[in-house]
């Protein structure tokens, strides 16, 4: 059952989080590596466990009790995610295995409609799963991929987006947060001058959604898409959100049951949202979970959420003025608790190596956007990334690591 948090107390949130006691090699576990993949409360556990041990049965199939109860928890996972992002109808929400596949589901239908003189825009902050899918989109039908630009500090140059922005401009595809550098992107405002332009907007949400009140209706783009397990949930389940009047026309991307109206040897038809997009059996476990860590999630104070976070991230910043020759990669003017940086004289493998041998769980290298390291100078960074369960002491402890791994290399 979800344990409700009424005032932010991070203990009370860390309880919640039984990996959170383990010990590795005898140092306990500081875990730093959120933006990969977070960590699960105990309500998400039990809830992946009460449906394995009461009610495990295929969904809208089955002509007995199990299925129609398993049927009733999915489709109501999927209510309680249209309700969290705000999204006008329920089957406004398809389920995906996760982010890729969200952008992949909508590439594939994006085929269809590119064609030599077309242009998509990303930028130069995409993490790949965002780059390469367009670019091998464009490759195929002609049309042009831009990259709009971003200065030293991360920040997106909005100046380069208008003028990148033209009626050639078929779709805008964009993080909301990058995963390298944390920077907040200004997707409101993006979204609608893309939109004018008569873009279809794709926002990919891996890394936003877990730091913030996600509103699809606020934001109007046409595509929503991000991953249960960087939101407290299980892995290979995500949400491919899509407005409807754009969703109901969507090309079918994957033929099977449940996705069909009518069928004959010659031919089929296929059926209505959000089943047309859902061929097979589904990760009903997976919906479950998500449901399950969404529930969880909410029952927290989002504002005093985003205040610890960064808290975290400005106590992080004091602290690396200490180190000698660090140097922090992504400054942007808004940004949320990702720390990524370099430090002179020390290859970001041995950073995490050595502070991994303390026990503290960071993640180093190209973070998945190779192009965003070379525009930034660098082979790859150490990252930190925090959430809800870290505290201050985390922090310490990772610059006290650094220290020491520092002194190790000297
Ligand atoms: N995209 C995930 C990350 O940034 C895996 O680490």
């Amino acid at each position: 059952m979800t344990e409700t948090v009424t005032d932010f107390d991070v203990g009370a949130v860390r309880a919640q989080f039984p990996i959170l006691q383990r010990e590795l090699d005898g140092n306990p576990l500081i875990y730093l590596d959120n933006a990969a993949t977070t960590q699960k409360p105990q309500a998400v556990i039990d809830a992946l466990v009460d449906y394995y041990t009461q009610c495990n049965s295929n969904v809208h199939r089955g002509a007995h009790q199990l299925s129609d109860e398993a049927t009733k928890r999915f489709e109501n996972a999927r209510k309680t995610v249209a309700n969290f992002i705000n999204a006008a109808a329920v089957e406004e929400v398809i389920w995906t295995s996760g982010t890729t596949e969200g952008i992949n589901i909508i590439a594939k239908g994006m085929a269809q409609r590119l064609k030599a003189g077309d242009e998509v825009l990303v930028t130069q902050m995409e993490h790949h799963a965002n780059l390469v899918t367009w670019q091998q989109a464009c490759k195929a039908s002609g049309a042009q991929l831009k990259v709009v630009p971003i200065d030293e500090q991360g920040n997106l140059s909005i100046e380069a987006f208008d003028q990148l922005l033209s009626d050639r401009t078929r779709l805008l595809a964009m993080p909301h947060v990058s995963n390298a550098l944390g920077t907040v992107n200004p997707i409101v405002s993006l979204t609608a001058k893309a939109k004018a332009k008569g873009a279809l907007v794709l926002i990919d949400g891996a890394q936003g959604v877990a730091h913030g009140d996600v509103d699809v209706q606020a934001i109007g783009a046409d595509f929503y898409v991000f991953s249960g397990h960087k939101l407290f949930g299980p892995t290979g389940i995500g949400v491919l959100w899509g407005r409807k009047a754009v969703l109901e026309d969507w090309p079918i991307w994957l033929t099977g049951g449940e996705m069909i109206a009518t069928v004959t040897y010659e031919d089929a038809t296929w059926g209505a949202l959000p089943n047309r997009l859902e061929a097979g059996t589904p990760n009903i476990a997976g919906a479950i979970g998500m449901a399950a860590a969404i529930d969880w999630f909410q029952a927290l104070d989002i504002n005093a959420v985003k205040a610890h976070e960064q808290a975290l991230l400005e106590h992080a910043l004091e602290l690396a003025k200490d180190i000698p020759g660090m140097r922090i990669v992504g400054n942007a003017d808004n940004k949320i608790g990702i720390l990524s940086f370099v430090i002179e004289g020390i290859h970001p493998a041995d950073i995490g190596f050595l502070l991994d041998r303390q026990g503290i769980a960071i993640r180093t290298g190209d973070h998945c956007a190779q192009p965003l390291m070379q525009r930034l100078g660098v082979p790859g960074t150490a990252r930190a990334s925090f959430t809800i369960y870290n505290t201050l002491q985390d922090v310490d402890a990772l610059f006290k690591g650094l220290k020491k791994a520092a002194m190790m290399l000297a």
